[in-house]
């Protein structure tokens, strides 16, 4: 079976696939060595990773500046498709970056090539203001954008050395995940993205949206995310229980996404969207202050977006939720859609707080967390403490 047997194309209509491999990477390899370099950070090397995997299909490289700028004002490609975050490659220098240019990884280990078509400037705080809609430089991705060089440098890439996966069997290319869709005969699968450990509300809402289509993937973020985020190691020890217990075995995929947080709300769960499009979700959740952080977004803005691009143009369908909550009253799950009880009713607790909680060896309750995840959470986070 072939990846074509899927329902939905990829963004774009074809699957990029910027690989070397064999004689080619061999050849590319010893010739990168005298090559000028630049040096990528961990999101760098995060993003070359998705480029050359497909998952960011149509984009084959870094973005020069035609699609740079009108991503940034139009939210799409200089082609007009649809494209919400700036995937760029920044330089503190321009000396030498011309024509082929070797991309190093953090450790100065050569990890892919970038063939430059340009390099360029441009305002960091019109690219924080668009992206982010603030210039705080409190906000984490505005204060990862100010850190970085102030060229830009654009064009097409090749990957050589693949990022060392944190957990080796959860790492599935979209050619993969589109795969084992075709294999399991799902038709149509919801995408769901997290950066947290997957508590009863984000459990219901997947289960809602599995409801209505053949299959769930599962896709936690596990690149880089800020530092009081629940860390990957402990978030995938949460979710494998949860599947084990509480999902049937048949309906799910549980895969990593390697890609870095930019906790950019809104635009970001665009860029969600088309990139689970990539891995072959026909459907994709976006519930409440997706991908938000602080208080820099409005609650539902980031499902408010989707209304500027048609449904044809995205593909993708989201999949909208309203804030879900225990509620004592109903005696189950439920949102202000479904509930008509008082807040007081409602088991609801912040991430920090949830946090909090278990530092201090208090558990958080059967109706906010599967008892089996706040277990794993307890243990886990008593190990990163200490
Ligand atoms: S993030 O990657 O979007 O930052 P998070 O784990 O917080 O991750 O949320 C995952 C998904 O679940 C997002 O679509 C988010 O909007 C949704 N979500 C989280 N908590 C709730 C909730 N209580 N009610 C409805 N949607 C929620």
């Amino acid at each position: 079976m072939n990846a074509e047997t899927t329902t939905i194309a990829p963004h774009g209509g074809t699957l990029v696939q910027r690989v070397l491999e064999g004689e080619e990477r061999r050849a590319a390899l010893s010739r990168a060595s005298r090559l000028p370099s630049l040096t990528l950070d961990s999101r760098g090397v995060a993003d070359l990773g998705l480029l050359a995997s497909g998952a960011y299909s149509p984009l084959t490289g870094f973005l020069s500046r035609d699609d740079y700028l009108r991503v940034l004002h139009e939210m799409r490609l200089a082609s007009g498709l649809p494209w919400s975050l700036p995937i760029t490659l920044r330089a503190a220098d321009g000396a030498g970056l011309r024509g082929t240019v070797a991309l190093k990884g953090p450790d100065g280990a050569i990890v892919g090539l970038v063939e430059v078509r340009e390099v360029f400037t441009h305002s960091k705080e019109e690219e924080a203001q668009l992206v982010y809609g603030t210039t705080d430089a409190k906000h984490p991705g505005v204060a990862q954008l100010y850190a970085q060089g102030d060229l830009l440098v654009g064009g097409d890439v090749r990957l050589l050395e693949r990022p060392t996966p944190l957990f080796p069997e959860l790492a599935l290319d979209p050619a993969d995940t589109r795969r084992a869709f075709a294999e399991r005969g799902w038709r149509t699968v919801v995408g769901f993205q997290t950066r947290n450990p997957v508590h009863r509300a984000h459990e219901y809402i997947q289960k809602a949206a599995l409801e209505t289509v053949d299959g769930l993937l599962l896709h936690p973020l596990l690149g880089p995310t800020k530092d009081d985020d629940v860390p990957a190691a402990v978030r995938v020890s949460s979710y494998r229980v949860l599947l084990e217990r509480y999902y049937p075995r048949d309906r799910v995929l549980l895969a990593g996404f390697p890609a870095a947080m930019r906790y950019a709300g809104p635009r970001e769960a665009v860029f969600h969207a088309l990139v689970r499009k990539n891995y072959g979700c026909t459907h994709f959740i976006v519930g409440r202050d997706h991908a938000g952080v602080g208080n820099y977004y409005g609650s539902y803005d980031a499902q408010r977006i989707f209304d500027r691009f048609t449904p044809a143009e995205l593909g993708i369908q989201p999949v909208r939720f309203e804030h879900t909550f225990f509620c004592r009253r109903c005696g189950g799950m439920a949102s202000p859609k479904t509930c008509p009880h008082e807040a007081t009713s409602h088991v609801i607790l912040s991430g920090s707080k949830v946090r909090e909680m278990l530092r201090s060896g208090t558990l958080p309750p059967p109706e906010f967390s599967r008892p089996e995840v706040v277990q794993v959470l307890a243990d886990g986070l008593r190990e990163v403490v200490v």
